[in-house]
C-alpha cells in the first residue's frame, strides 16, 4: 500500500515502519496517525511478519511530537477527541498487538513521539536521542498515554519530574532509567534492532503473542494478570507451535514453528 507520510517495508520476516516527514521532524499529524494504524494493522495480520520495527526518517528525529500546528486552535471537546482517537487508533492499538513492536529511537522522541516509543513493546535508542514529554510547556498534558506509561516504565517520581520540567533526557539517562533497553551509535541502530528481531523471530510467534497479552494484563485496571497468565499458559498447550517446540527439544533438534 502507498502512504503519504510513512514507509512500510518487509524484509526476512521483519517489517520496518518509518515515519517519513523529516522536514517536520516526523511530527504526528492526523493523516500520519491514520496511516500508522493501517500499516501496523496490516503488518500484524501478515503471517510472514514476525517482528515490527518503528523508526523515524532522517538523522535528527524519531518523532518530535504531535503536530502542534494541527491542534493549536482546538477547543475542549476537540482536544478530548484528539486524545481519545489517537489512543485508540495508535497507542493502545500498538501496545496490544500480538506481533512484537520495537521502537528504534533515532533522535528526538518528544511528546507524542516518546508516547509512540512507549507504546511499543520495548525501545532501543541511538546515542544522539533526546527523550521528553514537553507538553506542559505548551499548556497541555501528554494525551497519548504518556502520564500512564512513563511512570510504569521509569517510576512515578522520575515521571513526575520529567513531565513537570518538560525537560529532555539523553539516551544514557534513558538507559539508566530503564526507558530504553540499549543505546548504540546511530549507524548501528537499525542493525541492532534487526539482530534482536531475528532472535525473537526464531521463537513461537503464537507463544510470544500470548506472553505480550499476559505481561500487558499486569498494567490493566481490574484485570488479574496472574489469571490471564494461567489462561494463556493453558491455551499454549493446544497450539501446533507447542507440539513442535517440545517435540524438537526431545528430539534434540531446532524447532521449526508453524506459527499456529
Ligand atoms: N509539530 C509541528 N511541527 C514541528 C514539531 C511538532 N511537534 N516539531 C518540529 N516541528 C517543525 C518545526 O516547526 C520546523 O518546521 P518549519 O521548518 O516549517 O518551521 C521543523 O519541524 C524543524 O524544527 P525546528 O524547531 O526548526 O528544529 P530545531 O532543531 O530548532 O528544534 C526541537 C528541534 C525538537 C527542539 C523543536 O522542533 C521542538 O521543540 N519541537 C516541538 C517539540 C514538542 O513540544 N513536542 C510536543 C508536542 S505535544
Amino acid at each position: 500500500m502507498k502512504y503519504n507520510n510513512i514507509i512500510s517495508e518487509k524484509n526476512k520476516g521483519i517489517t520496518i515502519i518509518t515515519i517519513n516527514r523529516p522536514k517536520k521532524l516526523n511530527a504526528l499529524n492526523r493523516e500520519t496517525i491514520e496511516e500508522l494504524h493501517l500499516a501496523f494493522d496490516a503488518a500484524n495480520k501478515d503471517k510472514n511478519t514476525k517482528v515490527i520495527i518503528v523508526t523515524g526518517s532522517g538523522e535528527k528525529a524519531f518523532v518530535a511530537g504531535a503536530d502542534i500546528s494541527e491542534f493549536a486552535d482546538y477547543d475542549v471537546s476537540e482536544g478530548t477527541k484528539l486524545a481519545a482517537k489517537g489512543q485508540e487508533l495508535l497507542f493502545d492499538f500498538i501496545e496490544n498487538l500480538s506481533t512484537p513492536v520495537i521502537a528504534a529511537v533515532n533522535g528526538f522522541a518528544l511528546g507524542g513521539g516518546l508516547e509512540l516509543a512507549m507504546a511499543a513493546h520495548f525501545r532501543v535508542a541511538s546515542d544522539n536521542a533526546k527523550l521528553g514529554l514537553p507538553e506542559v510547556s505548551l499548556g497541555v498534558i501528554p494525551g497519548y498515554g504518556g502520564t500512564q506509561r512513563l511512570p510504569q516504565l521509569v517510576g512515578k517520581g522520575r515521571a513526575m519530574e520529567m513531565i513537570m520540567t518538560a525537560g529532555m533526557i539523553d539516551a544514557n539517562q534513558a538507559l539508566n532509567y530503564g526507558l530504553v533497553n540499549h543505546v548504540i551509535i546511530q549507524d548501528e541502530l537499525l542493525p541492532l534492532c534487526e539482530k534482536i528481531a531475528t532472535k525473537i523471530a526464531r521463537n513461537s510467534i503464537v507463544a510470544i503473542g500470548a506472553a505480550i497479552k499476559a505481561i500487558n494484563a499486569n498494567f490493566k485496571d481490574g484485570v488479574n494478570g496472574f489469571n490471564v497468565e494461567v489462561q494463556e499458559f493453558g491455551n499454549c498447550f493446544g497450539t501446533e507451535d507447542f507440539e513442535e517446540g517440545t517435540t524438537a527439544f526431545l528430539e534434540k533438534r531446532k524447532a521449526d514453528f508453524p506459527g499456529r
